[in-house]
């Protein structure tokens, strides 16, 4: 089998492809002939070497990649519920970059009817994270103001759909012109183009009491005033810091980081309390073992597509045929993809 591997933190040299053996799954675990995987902003993290659970779960070599889609090619000791040969899709904490990956039975679901390998190796990272922290965290309700910074990226889009299936009232916040279609077609009743308009006096004009929830994953460039937009009772939920790399650069600049470090807000609840306002973070990576939420989540976001596929529940808008991707061959992982993350031109 074949992986890309990082054997130590730098730029998009470090990427490697190397052969290996065919991993072995153990008891309860499943094989997977990978045919597509996700890329993610995260990998570009982790391939720098910041990103904090890669260190805690693996360390160096590393191999990224959380999500993946292909057939089924052995079956680990005990799995008697799928079929060498059946088609399916997972999430992976890290590893997902190979061409043979085995994970645990339980973070394979059925390919659902309809998606191609490629889409459904896009949707469960961002739609994962989207539905923690709308459907889990905060309790979405119709009418609710809500402020989506990086509107159109991977998160960001899943999160606008699922606000806009919620029945609230959605702002997207994006950094270039060409962004502002994709918002809106995701949902986004409007969308702020930060680059050419003044973030926060727009985000004042479409909710002058303040947003009910702000979804953030900027960091420092953004964080202290978007709680000082929540309206009273209002929460920032925070799942990234992507402006503390820049754009278009491999690596990571020590310097600015070490800035954005000492400029992130510190939160403080007796503050929070008096200004009855509330912040929460969250990272999905540390989650692996909550199975129960995992099948709830993909449930209610595969919908349709998943009960023809041998779910029970349904969820009414099949979301994940609206997932936003671009596909490249794999002999491109370095150059197309990655750059495209590291630009943040997604
Ligand atoms: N906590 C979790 O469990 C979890 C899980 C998945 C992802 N995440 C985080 O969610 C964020 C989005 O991830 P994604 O996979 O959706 O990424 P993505 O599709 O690549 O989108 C990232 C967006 O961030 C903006 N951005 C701002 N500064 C950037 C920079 N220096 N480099 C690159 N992009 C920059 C860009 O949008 P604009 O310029 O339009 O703002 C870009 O569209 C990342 O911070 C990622 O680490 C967190």
């Amino acid at each position: 089998m074949k992986k890309v591997v990082v054997h130590a933190p730098g730029g998009f040299d470090r990427l490697v492809v190397e052969s290996h053996p065919d991993p072995t799954p153990a008891p309860g675990e499943v094989r997977v002939s990978t045919r597509a995987a996700g890329v993610n902003f995260a990998d570009c993290v982790v391939r720098m070497g910041l990103y904090q659970s890669a260190k805690d779960y693996v360390g160096w070599p590393i191999t990224p990649g959380f999500e993946f889609a292909g057939v089924v090619s052995a079956l680990g000791e005990g799995v008697t519920d799928l079929e060498l040969g059946a088609e399916v899709f997972g999430v992976t904490r890290f590893g997902g970059y190979a061409s043979e990956i085995s994970v645990p039975r339980l973070q394979l679901l059925p390919l659902p009817k309809g998606l191609t390998f490629s889409q459904a190796a896009t949707f469960s990272t961002v739609f994962l994270t989207a539905w923690y922290a709308v459907c889990e965290l905060v309790r979405l309700r119709p009418k609710m103001r809500v402020l989506v910074h990086s509107a159109a990226g991977g998160v960001g889009s899943a999160l606008v759909q699922l606000a806009r299936l919620a029945g609230c009232e959605v702002v997207g916040v994006v950094g270039g012109p060409r962004k502002v279609q994709p918002a809106l077609e995701q949902g986004a009743h409007a969308v702020i183009d930060k680059s050419a308009q003044n973030l926060w006096r727009e985000a004042e004009r479409h909710a002058p009491a303040g947003y009910h929830v702000i979804l953030d994953a900027n960091g420092p460039e953004t964080l202290r005033r978007s709680y000082a937009h929540l309206a009273p009772g209002g929460r920032l939920v925070v799942y990234g810091f992507h402006t503390m790399l820049r754009k278009n650069a491999g690596r990571p600049n020590w310097l600015k980081l070490a800035w954005d470090f000492l400029r992130t807000p510190r939160f403080n609840p007796l503050e929070m309390t008096d200004h009855n306002r509330g912040v929460l973070a969250f990272n999905l990576s540390y989650m692996f073992d909550e199975v129960e939420l995992f099948l709830e989540a993909m449930r209610f976001l595969v919908g349709e597509r998943a009960q023809a596929s041998g779910f029970e529940q349904a969820c009414p808008d099949p979301l994940s045929s609206r997932a936003r991707f671009d596909s490249f061959e794999f002999a491109d992982y370095s150059v197309r993809s990655w750059t495209c993350c590291s630009r943040g031109s997604s």
